[in-house]
């Protein structure tokens, strides 16, 4: 029988690398997003390699994830890896100069939508038990400040102890636990951080070389695919041409 993934955020970067490479090795697919037409694009792209089921889902809507996982037909019900990608960042401005909404927008999708997921497919890892797996895409910015990050990188640091946390108690379960925390990476994220300005998504990946979605996607598959006595806690990924930097002194 086939293995089966969930991928949330399926429509774009990380989640749509992750259901093209997971496809590639022969895994059935349980592919969410917000855009109907792009997971429509991508079952169609993928359905003569292997099963694909797809469902328009916002992870923060409890009551839709709850629907959604209760309803899924044999043999998506089954699923063996949840990969909790789906987030965002949005406004690259100081604090100070955000808009509330934007930090409700992050904690809901970043937090909220993925704590739904991981509630509502826990039985269903639990019962397939050694050698599932949850990956919650986390980031760099969980565990390094730097300006701009605001409450973007406090939900990924949740993402990360929250990670942790669940290891502790899934501990005997077989069910494994992994904060993957990428740095760079050229998808669409800075498009949406930016509200949509190309011109300042292609400016931060000029003349540098990012991680590919299809970089992190590989990541995603060998996490999945370990021998099931191994578990990656945190695996942090960043493109060679990434580092940090000094730090900040205000000077008068
Ligand atoms: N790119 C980077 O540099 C980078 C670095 C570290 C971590 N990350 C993290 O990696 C993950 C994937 O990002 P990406 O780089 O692949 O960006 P992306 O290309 O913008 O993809 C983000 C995905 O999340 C989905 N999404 C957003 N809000 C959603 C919601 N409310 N409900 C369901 N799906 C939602 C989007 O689908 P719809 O719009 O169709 O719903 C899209 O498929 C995110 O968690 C991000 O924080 C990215």
């Amino acid at each position: 029988m086939k293995k089966v993934v969930f991928i949330t955020g399926a429509t774009s970067g990380f989640g749509r690398a992750a259901a093209r490479k997971f496809a590639s090795e022969g895994w059935a697919l349980v592919i969410t997003g917000r855009r109907e037409d792009r997971l429509q694009a991508l079952q169609a792209e993928l359905v003569e390699t292997v099963p694909v089921f797809y469902k328009t889902l916002d992870v923060r809507n409890q009551a839709d994830v709850q629907q959604l996982v209760e309803g899924l037909p044999d043999p998506f019900n089954e699923v063996a890896c949840l990969i909790n990608n789906a987030g965002l960042a949005l406004s690259p401005k100081p604090a100070q100069e955000t808009e509330l909404a934007d930090w409700h927008t992050m904690i809901d999708t970043n937090i909220t939508g993925l704590v739904n997921m991981t509630h509502a497919l826990l039985p269903s890892l639990i019962k397939v038990g050694e050698g599932a797996s949850i990956i919650n895409v986390g980031s760099i910015a969980g565990q390094w400040p730097y300006p701009g990050s605001h409450v973007y990188g406090a939900s990924k640091a949740f993402v990360q102890q929250f990670s942790y946390n669940l290891r502790c108690d899934l501990l005997g379960t077989g069910v494994r636990v992994t904060d993957l925390a990428p740095g760079i990476a050229e998808t669409e994220f800075t498009l949406v951080r930016t509200g949509g300005d190309q011109q300042a998504s292609d400016a931060l990946y000029a003349n540098t070389q990012a991680l590919s979605a299809e970089d992190i996607a590989n990541a995603m598959y060998y996490i999945a695919t370990l021998p099931p006595h191994i578990c990656i806690n945190h695996m942090e990924v960043m493109p060679t041409r990434q580092a940090w930097s000094p730090f900040a002194i205000h000077r008068e």
